[in-house]
Formats: structure tokens, sequence, C-alpha cells
């Protein structure tokens, strides 16, 4: 049952490398509304903070990166068979492909707590992500690919609520 979740922090791991790629967190991410608050640090300092929280992370967690993940840290409901040492990784990879520092789901340093719900959103985005994968894209048959598969970039793309249309041809 839990085996996925390790493929699954794979591959955000490898959609979240172009996480930053054209769209910051200072656009104000599609539309305005979201019932949810939205982090609006600019791009380069957005990538400094991250590069930061997780050099400080990896510090934290020296020398314990081959314990599990559950050992640890303190609150782990998802990542139950990670090693630690791919926590930051995922973090990492999950600011990038929203757009968006630590504090979007964390209170900073207060790491295992679930004050915000965005924490929550996101271990039910991955549960999504992992149904599509194994289930959903499996069941469609005639694909090209013989293992489908979707991330968080497919959708986000580096904003926190992804286009639903295509953009708009900008008129001269
Ligand atoms: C999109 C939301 C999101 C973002 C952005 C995010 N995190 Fe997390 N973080 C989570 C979730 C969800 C968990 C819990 C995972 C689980 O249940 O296995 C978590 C867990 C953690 C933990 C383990 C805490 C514990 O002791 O249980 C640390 C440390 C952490 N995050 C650090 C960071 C850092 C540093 C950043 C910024 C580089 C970051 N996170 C960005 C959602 C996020
Ligand atoms: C199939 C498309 C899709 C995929 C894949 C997807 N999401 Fe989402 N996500 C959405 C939609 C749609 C929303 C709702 C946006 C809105 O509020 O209208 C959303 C919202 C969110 C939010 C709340 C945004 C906010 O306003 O604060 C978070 C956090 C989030 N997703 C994280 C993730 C993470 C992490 C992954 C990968 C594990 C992921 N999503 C994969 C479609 C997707």
């Amino acid at each position: 049952m839990v085996r996925w979740i390790v493929a699954a922090a794979a591959t955000l791991i490898t959609v979240g490398a172009a996480g930053f790629a054209s769209h910051g967190p200072g656009d104000p991410s599609g539309e305005p509304g979201s019932a949810l608050r939205q982090d609006t640090t600019k791009h380069e300092e957005a990538v400094a903070v991250i590069e930061h929280e997780l050099g400080e992370l990896r510090g934290r967690i020296a020398g314990r990166e081959k314990q599990p993940a559950t050992e640890v840290f303190k609150n782990i409901q998802l990542f139950k068979t990670m090693e630690a040492g791919r926590l930051p990784g995922v973090m990492g990879s999950w600011s990038n492909v929203l757009g968006v520092t630590c504090k979007h789901c964390h209170v900073m340093d207060q790491w295992e707590k679930e004050d915000r719900p965005e924490k929550q959103i996101a271990r039910d985005m991955a549960q999504m992500v992992n149904e599509i994968n194994s289930h959903l894209l499996k069941n469609i048959k005639n694909l090209d690919s013989t293992e489908p598969r979707i991330g968080c970039w497919t959708c986000h793309r580096g904003k926190l609520i992804p286009e639903f249309f295509p953009p708009r041809e900008k008129k001269n």
C-alpha cells in the first residue's frame, strides 16, 4: 500500500527541478479570491529562503539521513516509508512547483504542526496524484506510454491555482 509514496516522492523531486522556470511567486497566481492566503514573496527572495531553510534542515538531520523519516521527524503521516534524507528534497520540490516558500504550508520552525490547512491539502493532493497514476491513468487503453504519469508540475506549473483555460493571446 505505501510503496507508491516512495515512487511518488521521486516523481515530485523530478518535477520540482524545473519549478520556478517561468512563473515566480510574485506572480499573483492566476485568479484572485482563493480562500487560502497566498505567499507573495518575490522570486529571488523565495529561492534564497528555500535554499536557506533546506540547508538548515539538512544540517539538523545530518548523520540520520538513512533512518526512516518517521523516526527523525515528529509528525509524518504521508511519507511513512521514506528515508529522512529525502524529505528536504520533497519540501523544496513542492515549494517550487507551487511557486511558494515553506511558510505557505508551515509556520516557520514549527514544521510538525498542522496550523496551516495547506499542509493537509498537500497530503491530499499527493494521494490524488497517486490515485490518478496507479488507477485512473492505468485504465485508459491504447495510450502510447507504458507508464503514463502525472506529477504536481503537470497541473501547477509554479502556481497555486492551476490554469483552467489556455492563456489568451496577447493583442498588439
Ligand atoms: C505544499 C505544502 C508544503 C510546503 C511548501 C512545504 N512543506 Fe514541509 N511538509 C508538508 C507536509 C504535508 C508535511 C508532512 C508530510 C507527512 O505527513 O509525511 C511536511 C513536513 C515537513 C517537515 C517534517 C516535520 C515533522 O517533524 O514532522 C519538515 C522539517 C518540513 N516539512 C520542512 C519544510 C521546509 C524547510 C519547507 C520549505 C523549503 C517546506 N517544508 C515546504 C508540506 C509542505
Ligand atoms: C490534476 C491537477 C493537479 C495536480 C496533479 C495537483 N494539483 Fe494541487 N491543486 C489542483 C487544483 C485544481 C487546486 C485548487 C485550486 C483552487 O483553489 O482553485 C489545487 C490546489 C492545491 C493547493 C492549495 C493552493 C492554495 O491556494 O493554497 C496545494 C497546496 C496543492 N494543490 C498542492 C499540490 C501538490 C503538492 C501536488 C503534487 C503532490 C499537487 N497539488 C498536484 C490541481 C492539481
